[in-house]
C-alpha cells in the first residue's frame, strides 16, 4: 500500500493586519471594552489578518494552492482530488474544492469539501490520504481556507478577537516511502452546542443564527482532554513514543491550550509550532498555515516526524502523524 507524502506546501494570508490595539479601538467606538493585554493574556493572539469586504475564500485557498504546487513543483493538471476543509464556502453549492480547481485551471479529478471547523485540515488530509493509500488518487492537494471574519459578531468581544481569515495548502502525493504515518479523527456530536454558528438559508432568508457562539471554557476543556487522547493513539498506530515526535503542530486556538497540551505530552515549548500570536485563530486554515510557516523557516526538515492536530466545533478532533 502507499504511503502519502508531503511534497509542498504553501499559506496565504490577506494582506490587512489588524492588530489587538486596532480592534481595541475599533470596538471602542461601539463602546465594547478590550485590551491588548487581555487578549495577550488570555490567548496569546497579537494579531490577526482579515480579508477585504468581498474577498472569499476560494481566492484565499486559490493563492495558498498555487504557493503549494509551485513548492512541490507540479502542474495543477496533474492533480487527481482535491479537498477543502472550509466552514465558510463561498458558495452553498459547488463545493470551494471545486471553485479552486477552475482557477487552478485543473480538470476531471474529484474535487470536494470536508466540513469539520477547525478539524477540518486533518479531516481533509486523513481524507486524502485514505484516497491514496487505496490507490483512488495518486496526487492530491489539501487546502484549509477560512473567510472566519465574515461569521463573526462583531459585537461579541468573547469571540471576535479570536478570529483570523487565511488559508494553507499541501500536495500529497503516493509514494513507497513514508509519509502519512497514521491518523485518527473523532467526533462528539452531543457537544455541538459549546461552538456553533447554527443558522441556515431557507427560501432565500437566514433562519437562525449565522454568527459563531462558543462556551469557550467548555471548549477549551474538551481541547485538551481530547488531543491528549489522539495524540496518544496515533502514536500507538504508528509504534512511536511522543518522545520521538520533532514537531508538534496543534491547532492554532489559544498560546494556553497549546502550552497545556505541549506540557501534557512532554513535548517542549521549542519543539512546537506557534503562529496563533500572528495569524489568531484561522480554523481549518491554522495548521497547514503553521505547517508552512515552519517549513519555510526550516525549522521542519526532510525526515522529522511531525503531528498535525485540529479540534473544533461538531465536537470534532483529530491526529496525524507524518514523516516529512
Ligand atoms: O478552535 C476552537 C476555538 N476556540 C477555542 O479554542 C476557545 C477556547 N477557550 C478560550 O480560549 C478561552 O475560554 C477564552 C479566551 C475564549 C476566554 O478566556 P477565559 O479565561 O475562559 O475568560 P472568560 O470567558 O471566563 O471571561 C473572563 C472575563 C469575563 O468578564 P467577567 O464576567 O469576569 O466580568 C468576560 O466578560 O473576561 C471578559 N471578556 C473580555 N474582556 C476583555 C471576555 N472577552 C473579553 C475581551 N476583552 N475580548
Amino acid at each position: 500500500m502507499p504511503y502519502s507524502k508531503i511534497i509542498g506546501s504553501g499559506g496565504f494570508l490577506p494582506p490587512r493586519v489588524v492588530t489587538n490595539n486596532d480592534l481595541a479601538a475599533e470596538l471602542a467606538t461601539r463602546n465594547i471594552e478590550t485590551s491588548d493585554d487581555w487578549i495577550i493574556e488570555r490567548t496569546g493572539i497579537r494579531q490577526r489578518h482579515l480579508a477585504d469586504p468581498g474577498v472569499t475564500t476560494s481566492q484565499l485557498a486559490t493563492e495558498a494552492a498555487r504557493r503549494a504546487l509551485l513548492d512541490a513543483g507540479i502542474q495543477a493538471a496533474d492533480l487527481d482530488l482535491i479537498i477543502v476543509a472550509t466552514s465558510t464556502p463561498d458558495h452553498i453549492f459547488p463545493s470551494t474544492a471545486c471553485l479552486v480547481q477552475a482557477a487552478l485551471g485543473a480538470r476531471g479529478g474529484a474535487a470536494f469539501d470536508v466540513q469539520a471547523v477547525c478539524s477540518g485540515f486533518v479531516y481533509a488530509l486523513t481524507t486524502a490520504d485514505a484516497f491514496i493509500q487505496a490507490g483512488r488518487a495518486r496526487t492530491a492537494l489539501v487546502i484549509g481556507a477560512e473567510v472566519f471574519s465574515s461569521i463573526l459578531d462583531w459585537n461579541d468581544r468573547g469571540t471576535c478577537v479570536l478570529f483570523g481569515d487565511g488559508a494553507g495548502a499541501v500536495v500529497l502525493r503516493a509514494d513507497d516511502q513514508p509519509g502519512i504515518l497514521a491518523a485518527k479523527l473523532g467526533a462528539d456530536g452531543s457537544q455541538m452546542n459549546i461552538l456553533c454558528a447554527a443558522g441556515n438559508v431557507s427560501h432565500g432568508a437566514v433562519v437562525g443564527d449565522p454568527f459563531l457562539r462558543m462556551d469557550g471554557q467548555a471548549v477549551f476543556k474538551l481541547a485538551v482532554t481530547s488531543l491528549t487522547r489522539s495524540a496518544n493513539d496515533v502514536c500507538s498506530m504508528a509504534g512511536v513514543r511522543l518522545d520521538d515526535i520533532d514537531w508538534l503542530v496543534p491547532h492554532q486556538a489559544n498560546i494556553r491550550i497549546i502550552n497545556f497540551l505541549g506540557r501534557r505530552l512532554g513535548v517542549p515549548d521549542e519543539r512546537v509550532v506557534v503562529t496563533v500570536d500572528q495569524h489568531a485563530n484561522t480554523s481549518a486554515a491554522s495548521v497547514p498555515l503553521a505547517l508552512d510557516a515552519a517549513r519555510h523557516d526550516g525549522r521542519i526538515k526532510a525526515g522529522d516526524l511531525v503531528m498535525m492536530q485540529g479540534v473544533g466545533g461538531g465536537f470534532t478532533w483529530g491526529s496525524v502523524l507524518v514523516r516529512m
